[in-house]
């Protein structure tokens, strides 16, 4: 297989006396959706947080795109490609779906003496219309504070916003949990379609048939390891839940 896109070693990451992670290792390729699994508490967003710069992993290396890197700040993991969808959904609840969409990138247009400031609401509003629409997001009303959505509605402006941005590789910490099944068909219309421009797609899920519906491959994680790694049209749902509970493993894969 080609060099993986994103390749992080031995990652141990400590919350006081709890071992979150306890060396875990995990890779992503271009043009693949692979997920990562694994029980309550095996340590998969504190893998995704470490990987995107929003928590400091105590030992371990992190490659992207054959250098290594570190990821001190989220802005660092964008400016390299890198999207996230948290599990704890990171959305500005005071403000409507197109602001939270160019959080932090506002469009701006010349102001009337020719001054770079002008919020340009409408061209924002028409781009986030799009990418909503895309992802069959049925917002009645694009004004309102996103804090007045609906759970499901919310999860898909999250998502919307990390295929918007995402150059090269998108975590997606359980963005169907909240959805319907039209949207959560939707979601993983989506992430085929990232993942053939060229992405990385990375999804966290806990519904084994979505899983192996939508992956190229799985890792599985164990008690802050990864224990297992397959092909997802060679393995079984069966094989999967033996990963993860440890009644089948393949240690330190
Ligand atoms: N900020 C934190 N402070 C203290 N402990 C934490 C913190 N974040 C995570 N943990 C602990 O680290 C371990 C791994 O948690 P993590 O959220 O990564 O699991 P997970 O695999 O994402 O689980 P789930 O499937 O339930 O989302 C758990 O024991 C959790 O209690
Ligand atoms: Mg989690």
């Amino acid at each position: 297989m080609a060099e993986p896109l994103l390749d992080a070693r031995d990652l141990v990451k400590n919350y006081g006396g709890v071992q979150a992670l306890r060396g875990a290792s995990f890779t992503a390729h271009e043009g693949e959706v692979v997920s990562l699994i694994g029980d309550n508490g095996a340590g998969k967003s504190t893998l995704v947080k470490c990987l995107s710069g929003v928590e400091q992993p105590d030992a371990g290396t992190i490659a992207f795109a054959g250098r290594e890197v570190a990821l001190p700040s989220p802005t660092s993991a964008r400016a390299l490609g890198i999207e996230t969808v948290y599990q704890d959904l990171a959305v500005a609840p005071d403000l409507d779906p197109a602001a939270n969409l160019f959080l932090g990138r506002e469009l701006r247009r010349a102001g009337p003496l020719g001054w770079l400031g002008v919020l340009d609401k409408k061209e924002m509003r028409r781009r986030a219309a799009a990418a909503f629409h895309e992802l069959g997001v049925s917002i009645q009303d694009v004004d309102v504070p996103i804090g007045a959505l609906s759970g499901g509605q919310r999860q898909s402006v999250a998502v919307a916003r990390s295929v918007v941005w995402a150059g090269r590789l998108v975590f997606m910490d359980e963005p169907t949990a909240a959805l319907g099944v039209v949207q959560r068909e939707r979601v993983l219309d989506v992430i085929r379609r990232v993942r053939d421009r060229g992405l990385a797609v990375v999804l966290i899920s806990h519904n084994m048939p979505e899983v192996l519906a939508v992956s190229d491959r799985v890792e599985v994680l164990r008690l802050g390891r990864r224990v297992a790694r397959f092909t997802a049209a060679d393995t079984t749902v069966e094989e999967l839940v033996g990963a993860m509970t440890g009644a089948l493993s393949q240690e330190d894969a």
